[in-house]
């Protein structure tokens, strides 16, 4: 949105498709933009049609709009170089929920031919039925399959129902009073030139404002709502990287918020309902700084996402520990966690603590299991989110449920929060997203403070994940005299870690030729226990999302019930033999796969004498990373274990960093 800021129609469309392109990693099945046609006239004239918004869609990666959106600019005889002072804007990119990804069913949807209302959607809208049924009988006509399509015409209906008495805002107020289920949503109108509304429910929404630098050079940062005639740029947008080029004075807007955009100035509004009915009322929201740096969205000379983000985990796993870890063994404290400081004796006194998580999360909370159970000294038991909302298992209000999150946005573990919310549990947020959802919802947390992670397989969230909850256990065992020495040990090798994790990245050429002798493979089994059974699933789900081979972890202590039926002499297995309590059931775990002729990729420590004489006599082939504790060796263990899921994913030829049919932040149930 710009308002008194001269850019040529190129210059709007290149802003639009850039935040599309740092978006795409969230949802990339097709892309749509809208535009305004003609110039806009600011000042609504009279409740015709002013300016009809350009609508432009196509299935596929954003850079297939790009192409198309010029071509049709052509075609339709648009002005790219013509100079626009107003202009709203809006752009979406897909990842399908309701209906096959295609033009049609892309974003955004509009009211009629005429372009009066076009949406762009994040979410789910629950009763869409119901109100298809609805405006169907009322003569509306839907082209799409989407859930999305019922907004714009509903927004055509209530207007025409109102009498086009109502302002855009009050309008959308109206529209959205009948909506159901999670949406992040902006709205253009023909009927309103020039404004934008954007609201919330649900799905993230974030507001980036920048007033223009012609006007106001000397002014660094002083925020505050401008005032009619001020020029002024503004920036909606799910996740802030689409507009973080642009400026990092941001809100964050809450459920229930809505935006309005209009000749300058932007108004918030919240929309609450007690037993009285619905209250609507102007709210302001506090203007936060963004700390987040460009080039931290950028390649920066990696040719993906995931490699980079592979490769940067010697300083995110710092990052997490600045500041809270000391490693002097002077200081009675040596971990500091600001966001859980207040609460540490509560949670010593909970009655357990519960990880909620889903995917790659919750794979990090299974490794550090252990670490928590031994240093908090309390039950922890651990749930995918959607199966404890599916069992509504029981949770007490002397639990302590830590809801782990890179996102901080994925709606089952959002809900599962929510969920235990209610039954008063103690609710500990450890996200990587400042402001997000769960980091806003839950009454403390950690932040993992691992930087941007743009590859949809995650990899740096998911070792600072495990520093982080690594950290919280030690922070929570600072007062035991007897668990000192296992602590002091613990916080020695955090210390060594970065240097530990630089040390393994230097497999990646190990890792490329045994990619080379995996990548025919049709299948790949990972053994792992105790410690490592998160690694064996960690790795396992590694293949499986981003090479798109059929990958399976496994408990080595369930090998005998059931996996050893698949051993042949053909099926590569990975087996993860670090030097831990369990080595020694590990070595036998792979003699007996040993006699069955398996072949296998022994994952050990360096050096590992039993293992390279195994090796030595013939058909396995070993990963030798370096040795630190057993409860930080996961956080080793899965480098060269992400490096060979990469390696495997170019080698087969498939997107490293858009993995077919997933989405980074999957903020649908
Ligand atoms: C998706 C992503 C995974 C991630 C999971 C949980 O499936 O593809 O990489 O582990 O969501 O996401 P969260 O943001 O909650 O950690």
């Amino acid at each position: 949105y710009n308002y008194r800021v001269s850019r040529d129609r190129r210059a709007i469309l290149e802003y639009l498709f850039t935040g599309l392109r740092r978006l795409e990693y969230r949802g990339y099945d097709s892309a749509g933009i809208s535009f305004d046609c003609d110039p806009v006239v600011l000042e609504k004239a009279s409740a015709s049609i002013v300016s009809t918004p350009v609508v432009i869609k196509s299935s596929g990666k954003v850079d297939a709009l790009v192409k198309l959106a010029y071509e049709e600019a052509v075609k339709q005889g648009i002005d790219l170089d013509e100079v626009l002072d107003n202009h709203a804007g809006i752009a979406h990119t897909r990842w399908a929920t309701h209906g096959v990804p295609s033009a049609t069913n892309s974003h955004p949807q509009v009211s009629d031919a005429e372009h009066k209302f076009v949406v762009v959607h994040n979410g789910i809208i629950t009763n869409y039925k119901a109100l298809k049924d609805f405006l169907i009988k009322r003569g509306e006509v839907f082209i799409s399959e989407t859930d999305t399509e019922v907004i714009p015409k509903l927004c055509n209906y209530v207007y025409k129902s109102t009498q086009e008495k109502l302002s855009f805002n009050e309008l959308i107020l109206e529209v959205i009073s009948k909506l159901e289920g999670a949406y992040g949503l902006l709205f253009k109108s023909a009927y309103f030139p020039g404004e934008l509304v954007a609201c919330k429910r649900g799905s993230p929404l974030l507001l980036g404002i920048k007033e223009a630098e012609a006007l106001r050079p000397l002014q660094s940062s002083p925020m505050r709502r401008p005032n009619p005639g001020d020029s002024f740029e503004a920036f909606i947008a799910s996740d802030a990287s689409a507009f973080v080029e642009h400026t990092k004075q941001m809100i964050v807007l809450e459920d229930n918020d809505l935006l309005h955009l209009a000749r300058g100035t932007y108004a918030i509004y919240n929309v609450s309902k007690d037993e009285s009915g619905a209250a609507y009322g102007s709210v302001s929201r506090a203007l936060s700084t963004l700390d987040m740096e460009v080039n931290s969205i950028m390649k920066g000379g990696y040719d993906h996402y995931m490699q980079k983000e592979i490769n940067e985990q010697p300083d995110s796993v710092l990052q997490t520990m600045r500041g809270r870890v000391k490693f002097d063994r002077q200081p009675k404290k040596r971990i500091t966690l600001g966001g859980l400081v207040d609460r540490i004796s509560t949670i010593r006194s909970g009655r357990r603590v519960m990880f909620v998580a889903c995917g790659t999360s919750y794979h990090a909370c299974l490794a550090c299991r252990q670490t928590m159970e031994e240093l908090a000294e309390l039950p922890v038991s651990l749930e995918l989110a959607s199966d404890l909302l599916d069992r509504r298992a029981p949770i007490f209000r002397d639990d302590m449920c830590v809801f782990v999150s890179q996102s901080g946005e994925t709606a089952d573990t959002l809900k599962a929060l929510e969920y235990a919310k209610e039954r008063g549990a103690l609710c500990i947020g450890v996200t990587n997203t400042v402001g997000s959802a769960i980091a806003r919802s839950t009454h403390c947390g950690v932040h993992i403070n691992a930087g941007c992670e743009i590859g949809v397989a995650s990899t740096k969230a998911y070792t600072s994940q495990m520093v982080a909850l690594t950290m919280m256990a030690l922070a929570l065992s600072e007062d035991s005299i007897r668990l000192r020495p296992k602590r002091n040990s613990i916080i020695d090798a955090l210390g060594v870690l970065p240097d530990q994790i630089r040390e393994v990245l230097k497999l990646d050429a190990e890792m490329l030729s045994l990619a080379e002798q995996l990548k025919e493979e049709q299948s790949l089994l990972v053994f792992g226990r105790g410690y490592n059974y998160a690694t064996a699933l960690e790795a396992a789900l590694k293949v499986k999302e981003v090479a798109l081979m059929h990958s399976e972890g496994i408990l080595a202590g369930e090998m005998k019930h059931g996996p050893l039926a698949l051993v042949d002499e053909l099926l590569p297995i990975i087996v993860i033999a670090t030097r831990d309590r369990m080595y020694q059931k590990m070595l036998s775990v792979v003699q007996q796969l040993l006699a069955r002729g398996a072949r296998l990729i022994i994952l050990c420590n360096s050096g590992d004498s039993d293992m390279q004489e195994i090796c030595a006599s013939g058909g396995s082939r070993l990963i030798q990373v370096p040795e630190t504790v057993e409860s930080l060796q996961p956080i080793i263990n899965i480098v060269p274990l992400q490096l060979l899921s990469y390696h495997l994913t170019v080698l087969r030829g498939f997107n490293v960093d858009q993995p077919r049919n997933l989405a980074k932040s999957v903020t649908v149930s």
